[in-house]
């Protein structure tokens, strides 16, 4: 796919098909009023004849007679004008890719993103465009076997702008085509099933990303390097279990040695049964999801490096299947982690915490970290508190929850901040180890936040709860690839 700027005049655009935004307060504007009146006020006629209505998502394809170059002309449906915010623009954009995914066009230029929009810049605009031409363009394929149906036709698209900002909008598409692709690495690798993607599989996958960039490598350590390093609370997470378990390491320097590296640390458990402490059945399949903060790694990773970000940036992927068998960890088992903490397992449904605090030890010990960013599909409270709009957000610092917030808000993928007083953190306590896996029914997304607060000791550390976020249910089941969108935005700074 070919993404291009396009400085012409809209008349003078030479494609298949051009895309024309149309409102409902002013429906002519800009490159429609100058495409109407080439066209001999066909536009205007069709608009006022009100076959067309201009409520944001409606879409109608024209071929008009008229001086033009284009063949055809997409219009799309605004709203009005003074209400075009980020919001709008995103529905209008993904109405537009929907409607030309139906043509059989191969080339299109959009006119969309040279409207002003409230809250976005040109090379903003431009970013979200092709970030949600990459989003309206995914299809789960791999383990179906129609899987060239519905394949798009379109192999270029341009985006049309004024010469003055034609340096921003390239800017714009470099960025937006980066993300793109991260955030579909990060669906693909959550939608796959976990009888595919193992812990091995996400390995390789981190290979794969790291090949031809020298500025970014990738070590894996097994389970008896794991044990070397004294990671008993993960280990007894994979004890059920005969797949390998696996712990990433992404090291990306794209800055100065001595700038000190974003570290983001990701739950990879490929599959969530919750072991002894089994789950019920009913919609347990979604429990191959469980890995989708590891995908979410992975995918900023990908982003990071293609767009070579002058940033040092470490990603850490702990990996394992949660299954029960007579090897598995016990309630009441209890374990020593890397931080030298006892743990008691009362629940070893409570599993990612006890993945995640030895990553997050790892990461303090071997890097000395800006700031160390967990991101786990942790608890099904999160769910409960804040639905799938915003993920969950706790902090240790006030400044990197902020930031945090101000990039998820920029990104439209956005957190809620939770509190960890340590009135929270008494809910953990245990008669036979240094603390608790679980804290009771009560807060139960932020008894996990305050489990993992244990295990920093000096770094400013926020964690990010996705179990609402990362993936949609019902019949449009699949990961979304958030929060990538809000982490390319946190590590390539500004916020
Ligand atoms: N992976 C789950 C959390 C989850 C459940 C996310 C459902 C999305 C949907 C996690 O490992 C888990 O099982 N958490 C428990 C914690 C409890 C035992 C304290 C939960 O949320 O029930
Ligand atoms: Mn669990
Ligand atoms: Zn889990």
């Amino acid at each position: 796919m070919r993404f291009e700027v396009k400085t012409t005049a809209a008349a003078a655009t030479k494609t298949d098909c051009l895309v024309l935004p149309v409102y409902s307060d002013k429906p002519l504007s800009g490159a429609a009023r100058s495409i109407d009146s080439a066209c001999n006020g066909q536009l205007r006629e069709l608009i006022d004849s009100g076959d067309f209505n201009s409520k944001i998502g409606a879409s109608i394809l024209l071929r008009p007679d008229g001086s033009i170059a284009a063949d055809s002309l997409l219009l799309i449906g605004c709203g009005a004008k003074g209400e075009f915010d980020r919001k709008a623009y995103r529905k209008a954009l993904q109405s537009s890719f929907a409607a030309l995914a139906k043509t059989r066009r191969k080339s299109a230029v959009t006119c969309l993103p040279a409207e002003s929009v409230k809250g976005a810049d040109a090379t903003r605009r431009a970013r979200i465009a092709v970030e949600l031409w990459h989003g309206s363009n995914y299809r789960y394929t791999a383990t179906k076997s129609d899987n060239n149906s519905k394949s798009v036709k379109l192999n270029s698209l341009g985006i049309l702008a004024r010469s003055a900002q034609a340096g921003q909008v390239r800017k714009g598409i470099k960025l937006g085509d980066a993300l793109g692709q991260g955030i579909a690495l990060t669906r693909e690798l959550g939608n796959l099933p976990a009888n595919i993607c193992t812990p091995g599989y996400l390995a390789s996958q981190a290979r794969s990303i790291a090949r031809g960039k020298p500025k970014l490598s990738v070590q894996v350590l097994d389970e008896k390097e794991m044990k070397k390093l004294g990671m008993g609370a993960l280990l007894s997470v994979t004890a059920g279990t005969t797949e390998p378990a696996k712990f990433i390491i992404l090291k990306y320097n794209g800055a100065a040695k001595s700038r000190r590296p974003i570290v983001l640390v990701g739950k990879g458990i490929t599959f969530d049964t919750g072991g002894i402490s089994l789950k019920p059945p009913g919609a347990m399949d979604e429990m191959k999801y469980d890995m989708c903060g590891a995908a979410t790694v992975l995918g900023v990773c990908h982003a990071v490096t293609t767009t070579d970000a002058a940033v040092n940036l470490i990603g850490i992927i702990p990996t394992c299947e949660n299954l029960p068998s007579g090897n598995a960890t016990r309630p009441g088992d209890v374990v020593t982690s890397m931080s030298g903490q006892t743990i008691e397992i009362l629940n070893t449904d409570a599993e990612g915490r006890l993945i995640l605090c030895d990553a997050l030890s790892y990461a303090e010990k071997k890097f000395k970290p800006a700031a160390i960013i967990d991101i786990a599909t942790l608890t099904g409270a999160c769910l409960v508190a804040l639905g799938r709009l915003r993920s969950g957000l706790m902090s240790n610092s006030d400044d990197l929850a902020q930031s945090l917030h101000k990039s998820g808000e920029a990104a439209d993928d956005p957190v809620w901040r939770l509190p960890l007083d340590d009135e929270y953190n008494q809910l953990l306590k245990s008669n036979f180890a240094d603390v608790a896996n679980v804290g009771g029914r009560d807060a139960g997304t932020i008894t996990a936040g305050c489990f993992l607060s244990r295990f920093i000791e000096k770094s400013d550390w926020a964690h990010l709860d996705i179990a609402g976020t990362a993936w949609r249910t019902g019949a449009s089941k699949g990961a979304t690839g958030r929060p990538v969108g809000l982490l390319f935005e946190y590590v390539l700074g500004k916020h």
